[in-house]
């Protein structure tokens, strides 16, 4: 983190330059999750609204937004796989901003013009042969529809595409967007130098997505606490009973490795059923307890009590990740408990991934977080302490536009001592 956070700092920043009359391109993270054509949580495309604000106050001509949404496949038109379509979000992007945000498809085809709305949503670059291998040609058509690219999707910065880091090479000038130096921050705040004690909280299906993760907390926080069936792998690295629930045999003895290393405190009880179902009853048992046919489903409340009592003491906060099953009633209290928690505590706290800003969402407690970023893979990325291609890609852009501003001053400065010297590249 702190070589990205170095990184970050060498790249231009969107309110550094000058966007009066230009076209500005920005590439936003609006993957959001659809239920048909409605949305159902839409905090990326608010989190968008400041980018938009930022250029509209700089005076930029006009705004093209450009985003993926899921996983379409590559070359086939998007009318003819319309569930990937970003309609939904320029509706609802419409109804934000209390304008019409057309979007635009055909933004490829020769002679494309985007019209006169000030905000324009181009459909889903997914769709686009080379967008996933970061094709030069793609990469340069998209910079040929701007004066300046703008990166603001820190979501989608982990993927080396032609939306993301191609076009920065391409386009006439590039720059981070506000969101995207936000969560740079954020996560710089975290992890850089931390107010200790640090504690990280894992959660989610399994070790194995996240083992990278659990081995850089590992070594950076002074506790962590896992949940889920990354908790029940644990449990049974340490010797426990899990009956019948969701574990991985192949990584327990990762999980007994990762115990010497880190002070990971287990649940002392947890919640169960015999069934994986939505109306599932729970029963509470100590882990020792825990029979043959029990699925573990979340933590018990004596756990819930501690891992309460060590966060209210905490400096900072990590959090990825469920405590259980939240999203059945009997055992959701593990992940509202932790919630609360974070929320309540006077830790600086940064929450990250799909489902723990679901769970934000569902108990409430955002006011109370500190920073919930909107990045799922790239947060993850981000804490491990990977440079994120996108913002290697700015910096890189960077670096060769300060190299050739210092040839041509110099040059300048060898040809004829009265020519002003060129205004240095941001
Ligand atoms: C996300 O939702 O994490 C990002 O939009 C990245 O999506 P992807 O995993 O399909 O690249």
């Amino acid at each position: 983190m702190a070589m990205m956070e170095s990184i970050a700092r060498s790249i231009a920043r969107m309110e550094q330059l000058d966007l009066a009359g230009k076209r500005v391109l920005v590439r936003a993270e609006l993957n959001v999750p659809l239920e048909g054509s409605k949305v159902v949580d839409d905090s990326r495309i608010r989190a968008t609204l400041p980018v938009l604000a930022a250029a509209s106050e700089a005076g930029a001509s006009q705004v093209l937004l450009m985003s993926h949404l899921g996983r379409p496949v590559e070359g086939l038109p998007i009318a003819e796989q319309p569930q990937f379509s970003l309609a939904p979000v320029a509706a609802r992007l419409s109804g934000l901003l209390g304008f019409e945000v057309p979007l635009l498809d055909g933004y490829l085809e020769p002679g494309f013009a985007p019209g006169t709305a000030p905000v324009c949503l181009l459909e889903n670059v997914r769709a686009n042969v080379g967008e996933k291998s970061a094709s030069d040609d793609l990469a340069a058509r998209y910079a040929a529809l701007c004066d300046v690219f703008v990166m603001d999707a820190f979501g989608t910065a982990h993927r080396a595409q032609a939306s993301t880091t191609g076009v920065a090479r391409f386009a006439a000038e590039a720059c981070a967007g506000p969101l995207l130096h936000r969560e740079i921050e954020a996560l710089g705040q975290a992890m850089r130098d931390p107010a200790r004690p640090l504690l990280a909280i894992v959660g989610g299906a399994k070790v194995s997505g996240k083992l990278e993760l659990l081995r850089a907390l590992a070594r950076l926080a002074d506790h962590v606490l896992v949940g889920g069936g990354i908790a029940n792998t644990f449990l049974r690295a340490a010797g426990h009973p899990i009956g019948s629930s969701l574990h991985e045999a192949g990584l327990v003895e990762v999980a007994r490795e990762l115990m010497e290393q880190a002070n990971i405190p287990l649940p002392v009880d947890v919640r169960v059923a015999s069934d994986f179902r939505a109306d599932a009853r729970a029963e509470v048992r100590m882990v020792e307890d825990v029979a043959a046919e029990d699925r573990i489903l979340d933590i018990g409340p004596a756990t819930e009590q501690l891992h309460a009592d060590l966060i209210a003491s905490m400096g900072t906060i990590i959090w990825n990740g469920p405590m259980g099953v939240f999203e059945f009633p009997d055992f959701a209290a593990g992940t509202r408990r932790i919630a609360v928690a974070v929320a309540e505590s006077s830790a600086f706290s940064v929450a990250g991934g799909g489902e723990t800003v679901a769970a934000i969402e569902r108990f409430d407690v955002a006011a109370g977080i500190s920073y919930i970023s909107t990045g799922g893979g790239a947060f993850l990325e981000a804490v491990q302490g990977v440079t994120l291609p996108a913002i290697a890609a700015l910096a890189e852009r960077a670096a060769n536009r300060a190299k050739f501003a210092t040839t041509k001053s110099a040059t300048i400065k060898f040809a004829t001592t009265n020519t002003p010297p060129e205004k240095p590249c941001p």
